[in-house]
């Protein structure tokens, strides 16, 4: 997978080829990434010009067209030349901002490199690391840069480490994970964005001069953008061009940058935000920037994000339930809110039970004096009143219904009205001499402080050691603001939004330790932490707060580019839908949930008998279907805004096939449509929904007729099966 030829890198996985080489100046240029091709030295590639002001190093002598403002750069520096986006940033204690990194060696390693108290890609020998050696050698500043390479996901990741191996302090003030130079080529930029209730739009434009960014500055990765963005081909759509995926391996403050210059050279920036961010290294220290993966496509979008569904699942995550179907749940929350009892939540999974579900999820509102949401965040103790007996005596009582029970958390967090906060004002983030800022009515806990974790660690514990707990859901319900810590010295302040990520990760860690078997769902108000640092800890994260199926596929479609069904936590509500007052049939609202964890969070008990009859048959379909849902290969089979939405889950032999259709708003006279099918064995004839027969090639190239449907938002499903 990797060559290494005199000072040249490549990097092939099954479909591409990544190249970089260190020059007679020791500068490390990028030189390829793109459809494979051999490993010879393709720095033939890169054009030298004298451009108006682009300096030159000393070392480049009478040389103009030598200038690290016009050549590509594998991980570009600041103030010796290269006017564009840095990967790199340091202060060292004369105050010079300057950094120049040069060549100084490599290493070559089986498997795959590790992260301490980063989330990062893992596995065996079916991965390859090259470690690539850069100095500063005025600075005395190494920085290692970190390529792991997954052959058969044609996934590249990269991580850095800098390591201050002089005698004196350094403040690293910016460090990206990854750093995409092309010197050429008119790329489209694709990002994620929206805001509470409408997580990950797609929006795509055409690169133009200057930089065009996307970020979070709100301590976690954010509903309003993901990180997770695309640079591609300005032709490329599913099936055809070149698409590069960045994908950053972390759930806070983020950068993604993508800049076009002067020379209509372009650069793909992705890492940590350096907004308030400040690092300091005394002689010796390191610093690890978070996991970056790259996903290179010649053949379009599907076949990228079908690449990273594939790593996600078989390289990211960690599965409690060892291969075993997640459970179909059913969560009280759009039911009850925090306004329930003991009696109500039996009187839902009394009635949840018989209708196929598995897991009973207990919302927020079972702890402190939780009536709503202004108090008792931080007290982890059943409140009684509700729950008489506590957890001993609920559990049972729904275990014998024959499912499992699950319960919701919010760690991060303290109401002002609690017994926590109370005994320990200090523990949350705030600036001294400023009132502190409250999101949802609560303020975030001091998560960089260990004290801290392991107070409300010891009671989260306490309560999952008292009953039989199978899952847990992890939220998080307000942005960071004030961030200062109490622990930490003056010149120390601008770590505390990272610190209090890597807290994150250091619980999460600790819970999955604690409990191998416990299936963990994260959510952060819905999708506002929807990263794969999260989906390391946790295989599942709560989708949105909004249930609305018809913008639950807008919501779906966009993060389907990087993530896979099995991670996108998906439930059917009551309607009319409490976010958007939209009535969808039952049909559909199961066909959209079904294209992730699925589940239902209304009360069953209030369901008519016929949507009880319909419940019990679609989660019957779901469980028969479960392993092609969640682990087939995903093809969206149209965009968005048409006349209907549809994908597709095939199995990896190509033998069985989903297919989901949603129809858009009522009209008459609609004409007559016809869907191409696609990721079929075309020598195959299928089966299809049990009745006729057709061939695979005749379903892709001529397609399926669509049944005219009434009514709005009407769904099929259409199965298929080879012969
Ligand atoms: C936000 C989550 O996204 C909801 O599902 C629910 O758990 C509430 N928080 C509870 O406060």
């Amino acid at each position: 997978m990797i060559q290494i030829d005199r000072r040249v890198f490549t990097l092939h996985t099954r479909n591409t080829t990544y190249q970089m080489k260190a020059d007679g100046h020791h500068v490390l240029l990028h030189t390829y990434y793109g459809p494979r091709v051999s490993g010879e030295d393709l720095s033939y590639l890169i054009q030298y010009a004298d451009r108006g002001f682009s300096p030159n190093p000393q070392e480049a002598g009478d040389d103009r067209t030598y200038s690290l403002d016009t050549l590509p750069q594998e991980y570009s520096t600041c103030g010796g030349g290269d006017f564009r986006l840095p990967s790199i940033e340091f202060e060292r204690p004369d105050g010079s901002l300057t950094a120049d990194l040069r060549y100084a060696g490599h290493e070559l390693r089986k498997g795959k490199y590790g992260l301490p108290g980063l989330p990062a890609l893992w596995g065996g020998d079916e991965w390859e690391t090259l470690v690539v050696f850069m100095e500063d050698a005025a600075a005395r500043m190494r920085v290692e840069l970190y390529y792991g390479v997954l052959e058969r996901h044609d996934l590249i990741t990269r991580a850095v480490r800098v390591v201050n191996r002089g005698e004196t302090a350094v403040r690293l003030r910016r460090c990206a994970s990854m750093c995409l130079d092309f010197q050429g080529g008119d790329f489209d930029f694709i990002t994620f964005d929206g805001c509470h209730t409408l997580e990950r739009n797609l929006n795509r434009a055409p690169l133009r001069p200057g930089v065009q960014s996307v970020e979070s500055i709100r301590g976690m990765s954010s509903h309003h953008h993901n990180p997770f963005v695309i640079l591609c081909g300005q032709n490329a759509d599913e099936d055809h061009g070149l698409c590069y995926g960045a994908a950053l391996v972390y759930s806070g403050n983020f950068l993604a940058a993508a800049e076009r210059t002067q020379l209509e050279h372009n650069r793909l920036l992705l890492g940590i935000n350096p907004y308030h961010f400040c690092w300091t290294l005394e002689p010796g220290d390191s610093f690890t920037a978070p996991e970056a993966a790259m996903v290179c496509s010649p053949n379009g979008f599907g076949e990228m994000s079908r690449q990273y569904h594939r790593a996600i699942r078989e390289n990211l995550i960690h599965d409690p339930l060892q291969g075993r179907d997640r459970p179909v749940l059913i969560n009280n929350w759009e039911a009850t809110e925090a306004d329930f009892d003991g009696e109500k939540l039996l009187e839902i999974a009394r009635a949840a039970a018989p209708l196929g579900m598995d897991l009973f999820v207990m919302d927020d509102g079972w702890f402190g004096r939780r009536d709503n949401d202004a108090s008792s965040l931080g007290d982890w103790y059943v409140n009684e009143k509700k729950l008489p007996g506590g957890l001993e005596a609920l559990v049972p009582r729904i275990r014998a219904l024959g499912m499992s029970f699950g319960i919701w958390i919010e760690p991060e967090m303290v109401n002002e009205d609690s017994d926590l906060y109370r005994a320990h004002p200090d523990w949350t983030l705030g600036v001294p001499g400023r009132p502190r800022t409250r999101g949802r009515s609560q303020l975030a806990l001091d998560f960089s402080r260990r004290e801290v974790r392991d107070h409300v660690y010891a009671s989260i514990k306490k309560v999952l050691d008292g009953a039989d707990i199978s899952y847990v859901k992890w939220d998080m319900n307000r942005s960071l603001t004030d961030v200062w810590s109490a622990a930490l010295p003056s010149d120390r302040q601008g770590e505390v939004f990272h610190r209090c990520v890597l807290g994150v990760y250091e619980m999460l860690d600790r819970l999955r330790g604690d409990y191998p078997r416990m299936l963990i769902e994260s959510c952060a108000g819905g999708g506002g932490r929807f990263d794969l640092g999260m989906l390391y800890y946790t295989p599942q994260i709560w989708c949105s707060d909004n249930t609305d199926a018809i913008d639950r596929l807008a919501i779906q479609y966009g993060t389907s580019f990087c993530y896979p069904v099995s991670a996108m936590g998906s439930h059917v509500s009551a309607v009319p839908n409490a976010q958007t007052g939209r009535s969808v049939p039952l049909e559909t609202r199961g066909v959209a949930a079904m294209s992730g964890t699925f589940g239902y969070e209304m009360d069953l008990s209030l369901a008519a008998p016929e949507d009880r009859a319909l419940i019990r048959k679609q989660t019957a379909f779901f469980k028969e279907h479960a392993g092609l849902i969640q682990n087939g290969d995903y093809y969206r089979l149209t965009g968005l805004g048409g006349p209907f939405t549809a994908w597709e889950q095939v199995s990896p032999d190509h033998r069985e096939a989903l297919i989901s259709v949603v129809y858009g708003a009522a009209r008459a006279a609609a004409p007559f449509r016809a869907l191409r099918l696609k990721g079929l064995d075309p020598a195959l004839r299928y089966q299809v929904n049990g009745q006729g027969s057709y061939p695979g090639d005749v379903l892709m190239r001529a397609g399926w007729p669509l049944p005219p449907l009434r009514g709005d938002y009407p769904a099929v499903q259409l199965y298929l099966q080879a012969l």
